[in-house]
């Protein structure tokens, strides 16, 4: 019996975004029905509803969330209902070339559900992330739900389903951050700050954190960094190179997504460094550098896409580390709000206002 419940929609293109109710079916073979308890406001979320991330309206929004299996289709032995899970976006499929060549990280196959979710009037839902959990519940993969310790609270573990896991993941797989290194991290929202809590937890020797406004930067030093850049005030290249004996820093993450800032990194770091974009861009933005320097200043241009992360061993090993006190995930957490509220967060996150307003139900 397929199930009604509230959703949040973003209809078209920077329309606001409104609660309606959504049809759930039941979960076919592979598939889950999950119980939200919490979902994070990601800026992802934000890019979808003004149409950065195409125009497959309406989106049903929310994929940074924890819950409960509720049921389970045929054939899934993974997870069972009453399990406490995060949700994540990769679920990697074990068979493409990436997967086969132990890089699952990269794979190219990964898994959502097959059927879709509805409005009341058939109309199908395209669930950001192949998740949409600001929801009441949500259909996904099996491979989607990712157990972990269920004495942390939903509100924290949900956090690890995108943003979170995305910044430490940034620093510490693909940044390769390590002992003593020099890390600059530009863009300290919930992503860039996790940027910072991972070069940290690496043993990163200098962090220095970049940000256009001081409440962030504020944050950012109670996440772990050892320096603070204005950039509205100051040159960042130049501030990264003098806080790093004039070369630059080993590691210098974009969590912005612009060409500026990318820019910025590029040439905040020393030679043979290594820059690691996480930030997301929109289809509209073009880089331009001059080709000798990409060539002259080697190193290393990476992308990261959400953290270079294998759900099935970083979230529950991040979860335990949260548990004993070495993670402060709750730090991350500015407010808990309702499934009304997006459309506020929206505006609060834009203005800066907000690390991550959690959706709690
Ligand atoms: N790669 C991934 O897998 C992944 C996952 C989640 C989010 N993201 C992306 O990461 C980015 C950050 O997400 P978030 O949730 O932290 O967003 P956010 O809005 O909370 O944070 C963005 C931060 O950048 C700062 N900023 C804006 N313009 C700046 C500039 N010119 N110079 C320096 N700082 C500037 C803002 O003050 C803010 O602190 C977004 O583009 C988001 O889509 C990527
Ligand atoms: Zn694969
Ligand atoms: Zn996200």
């Amino acid at each position: 019996m397929a199930q009604e419940v509230r959703g949040v929609i973003a209809g078209g293109k920077d329309q606001q975004v409104r609660v309606e109710t959504i049809v759930v079916p039941d979960p076919g073979p592979g598939e889950a029905v999950v119980q939200i308890q919490a979902c994070g406001v990601c800026h992802t979320d934000l890019h979808y509803k003004q149409g950065g991330i195409g125009d497959d309206f309406p989106f049903l929004l929310g994929h940074e969330a924890a819950g409960v299996v509720e049921a389970v289709g045929e054939g899934v032995t993974d997870v069972a209902p009453g399990d406490f899970v995060v949700l994540n976006w990769r679920a990697v499929c074990g068979r493409c070339r990436a997967c086969l060549r132990g890089r699952p990280w990269y794979c190219f196959d990964t898994h959502n559900a097959g059927q879709r979710m509805t409005l009341t009037d058939g109309t199908e839902l395209s669930p950001a992330l192949g998740i949409g959990a600001f929801a009441e519940k949500t259909l996904v993969a099996a491979g989607q739900c990712t157990k972990v310790d269920p004495a942390v609270s939903p509100r924290v573990a949900g956090l690890l389903g995108c943003g979170v896991m995305a910044g430490i993941g940034a620093a510490i797989n693909t940044g390769n951050v390590g002992r003593g290194d020099t890390v600059a991290v530009i863009g300290c929202g919930g992503v860039g700050d996790a940027a910072v809590m991972g070069s940290r937890l690496a043993g990163a020797a200098r962090i220095i954190a970049v940000d256009i406004d001081d409440r962030k930067l504020e944050t950012a030093r109670g996440m772990g960094a050892t320096h603070m850049v204005n950039s509205r005030e100051t040159d960042p290249v130049e501030a990264v190179r003098e806080l790093t004996g004039g070369f630059g820093a080993d590691v210098v993450i974009e969590a912005v997504g612009r060409p500026e800032t990318y820019a910025q990194a590029f040439y905040a770091r020393d030679l043979a460094g290594t820059v690691v974009l996480v930030g997301v861009p929109t289809p509209e933005m073009k880089l331009e550098l001059p080709l000798l320097d990409v060539f002259g200043r080697g190193g290393s241009l990476k992308s990261s896409w959400y953290g270079d992360c294998l759900p099935s061993r970083d979230f529950p090993m991040l979860i335990d580390l949260h548990l004993q006190g070495r993670l402060d995930l709750d730090a991350f957490v500015t407010e808990t709000i309702g499934l009304a509220d997006v459309e506020k967060a929206f505006a609060r996150m834009h203005q800066g206002d907000v690390l991550r307003s959690v959706v709690v139900l």
